[in-house]
């Protein structure tokens, strides 16, 4: 098997993707003590470093390398400050580049990177990965357009190590509209999950925010953006729908029982397998368990991009 390695993992959604389309992934690295646990509990044989990535010293050999790193600086919901500490991390995903140079390296971000202030930051990742050797290119894909049943646009940043003369070309769309498969509802993905799991779901009021726009979405559609706060979290589809009162003013449209979606729920909205095991351990709080999914790729996303890289391996 190909051998790849993964910083900023998280609990694997990346992983879970490239581990579908055929590699090994030997090592993985992330800060938080509930990624690795889930990691682990899924896939025992990696070897997980947990801690900052900036204190690894030296990284074993592969032939690819994947990281998502973190995207506070450029998300919706983080705090929009180009110069954050936060947004320097791809510099030590180039240090892995350089010491490991894999033969190929996928990278996955919020698509707010793209966004016209902060094209600079993007502009220099590119720089960056260009000037250590590879072939580079990027685009916005939507988990919805390859089979993921919510709607989650992000950036992706492939490279092919500039020696091996290959470029890389993203997967067309597989699911929608006049597409080879209709696209996966939240029916789908969710239809056979119990109705009230009590205790897996966030079951906080409805703050002032959450009513400021519409969260709901019917069995029969794709789902809203799953995100890592479980406050922000959209709707179950069991909830009455939401109508617009005011500018940021939406109201459930009857008084029957409104529930978000429960971090199980969130992961088959990801795209996790059903047999994806989220483990009791110490650090597993409710809203960890959501800020680990709700950070994740979705696997299959992450699967299309990594079966279309050119076949450099032998
Ligand atoms: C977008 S999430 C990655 C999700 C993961 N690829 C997945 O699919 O499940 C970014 C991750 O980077 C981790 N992170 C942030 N700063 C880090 C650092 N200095 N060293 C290692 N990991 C870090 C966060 O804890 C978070 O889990």
């Amino acid at each position: 098997m190909v051998k790849a390695i993964s910083l900023f993992s998280g609990c694997g959604g990346s992983d879970a993707g490239i581990v579908a389309a055929g590699f090994d992934v030997v090592m993985a690295n992330d800060l938080l003590p509930y990624a690795r646990d889930v990691y682990l509990a899924n896939h025992p044989s990696t070897d997980y470093v947990l801690g900052d990535v900036a204190n690894i010293k030296s990284f074993p050999a592969a032939e690819l390398l994947v990281g998502c790193y973190p995207c506070q600086g450029f998300s919706q919901g983080g705090v929009r400050d180009p110069s954050r500490k936060i947004n320097k991390l791809y510099l030590e995903f180039a240090r892995a580049l350089r010491a490991i140079r894999p033969k190929a390296f996928i990278v996955e971000n919020v698509s707010g990177m793209a966004r016209a202030n902060y094209h600079h930051l993007l502009d220099h990742q590119l720089r960056v990965f260009r000037s250590a050797g590879y072939r580079v290119t990027a685009d916005i894909l939507n988990s919805a357009d390859y089979g993921v049943a919510q709607e989650r646009r992000r950036i992706f940043i492939v490279g092919i190590r500039g020696d091996l003369n290959e470029k890389f070309v993203f997967p067309a769309p597989t699911h929608g509209d006049e597409r080879h498969h209709a696209r996966t509802t939240i029916q789908d993905a969710i239809g056979n999950m119990p109705e009230w799991p009590e205790g897996e779901f966030y079951a906080r009021e409805f703050h002032w925010y959450y009513l400021s726009r519409d969260r709901y979405k019917s069995w029969n559609d794709v789902s809203r953006t799953i995100v890592a706060n479980p406050r922000h979290m959209p709707l179950h589809p069991m909830s009455p729908p939401m109508v617009k009162y005011a500018h940021n003013d939406w109201r459930f449209s009857h008084d029957g029982p409104a529930r978000r979606f429960s971090y199980r729920e969130a992961a088959r909205l990801q795209g996790f397998r059903k047999d994806f095991v989220f483990p009791d351990t110490e650090s597993g709080s409710l809203d960890m368990r959501y800020k680990v999914v709700g950070n994740a790729v979705p696997p299959p996303l992450f699967e299309a991009v990594a079966r279309a890289l050119p076949a450099v391996w032998d």
